[in-house]
């Protein structure tokens, strides 16, 4: 099972972030000196993927000139001898073959997938959150992919979170076939605490198969009136294998004010100009 492709779903409203996704993708919120999106295809880029689809929405076209190049900004860098500013805004065009698509109803994030299904094909694809960053040795989603490739399963990444994280994620039913490792047989999205099954829940990643699309296809809309990409694993880990990768990283999650801020002081103090200074404010 090669996973050459990647689907980056962006086309949520973001309203967590508001009012600055009034008129700001969430996605390209900066963490530093990056927007959030780009640490996201990076990851994807570093796990092997090639190409990549992002969905988007009326409001979000500042994606897509992020990843593409920008004559005009770039020559006047060059006349000013400002080259490493020139190469990091060449860079992110360059990162992957990056196609957008738009969704043009905000229908839920299994909507939003299923927007992907002829750029996907009939091959095995990545799912990357657009607003989750993950931190880790190894990409989460070459974790995952190792964890497809070996088991022949589909594979979404997990973790163990708190009682109210369950309520405001999924819950996973399954069983351990490895260290970290563990077979799906259920899973429900944001469940009151008498209907969870552990507390082991999804977050931000995915390794699916083309079977998803037939499936969200016929799934009502559940939780929120949205067509929950939950609902659809949960027919998915029942027809076909599935397994849970409890990764090793650090996950951001920031589409949520403490998540953007906890990213921005974590990768703040790891810089190596703005770690020292930062370090020296909080004293
Ligand atoms: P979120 O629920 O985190 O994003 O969806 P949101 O809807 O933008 O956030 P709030 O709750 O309004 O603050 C998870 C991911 O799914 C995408 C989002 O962009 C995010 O990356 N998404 C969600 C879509 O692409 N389309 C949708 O219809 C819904």
């Amino acid at each position: 099972m090669k996973v050459k492709k990647a689907v980056i779903p962006a086309a949520g409203l973001g309203t967590r972030m508001l009012p600055a996704t009034k008129s700001i993708p969430k996605e390209m919120l900066p963490i530093l000196d990056k927007p959030a999106i780009q640490y996201i295809v990076e990851e994807a880029v570093n796990s092997g993927i090639e190409d990549i689809l992002i969905l988007t929405n009326r409001g979000k076209n500042a994606i897509e000139d992020y990843f593409d190049f920008a004559p005009e900004l770039e020559e006047s860098l060059l006349k000013s001898n400002k080259t490493s500013f020139y190469d990091s805004v060449r860079a992110p065009a360059g990162l992957a073959n990056i196609l957008f698509q738009r969704q043009k109803e905000t229908k839920g994030l299994g909507h939003a997938v299923w927007c992907a299904k002829s750029f996907v094909g009939n091959e095995p694809f990545a799912v990357l959150l657009g607003d989750d960053i993950m931190v880790g040795d190894v990409p989460v989603t070459k974790q995952l992919i190792d964890a497809a490739e070996k088991y022949k399963a589909a594979a979404v990444g997990a973790q163990w979170v708190s009682d109210d994280a369950v309520e405001k994620y999924c819950s996973l039913k399954i069983e351990e076939l490895e260290k970290k490792v563990f077979k799906v047989f259920d899973v429900i999205e944001k469940p009151p605490p008498e209907k969870k099954f552990s507390n082991y829940a999804i977050l931000g990643r995915y390794v699916l198969t083309p079977d998803i699309f037939d499936i969200l296809e016929n799934t009502p809309p559940g939780h929120g009136g949205e067509i929950q990409l939950t609902d659809g694993l949960c027919t998915l880990c029942k027809q076909s294998d599935m397994v849970a990768v409890d990764f090793d990283a650090k996950r951001y999650d920031t589409g949520n004010l403490v998540g953007f801020m906890e990213a921005t002081i974590e990768f703040g103090l790891k810089h190596p100009e703005v770690g020292p200074w930062l370090r020296e404010y909080f004293k």
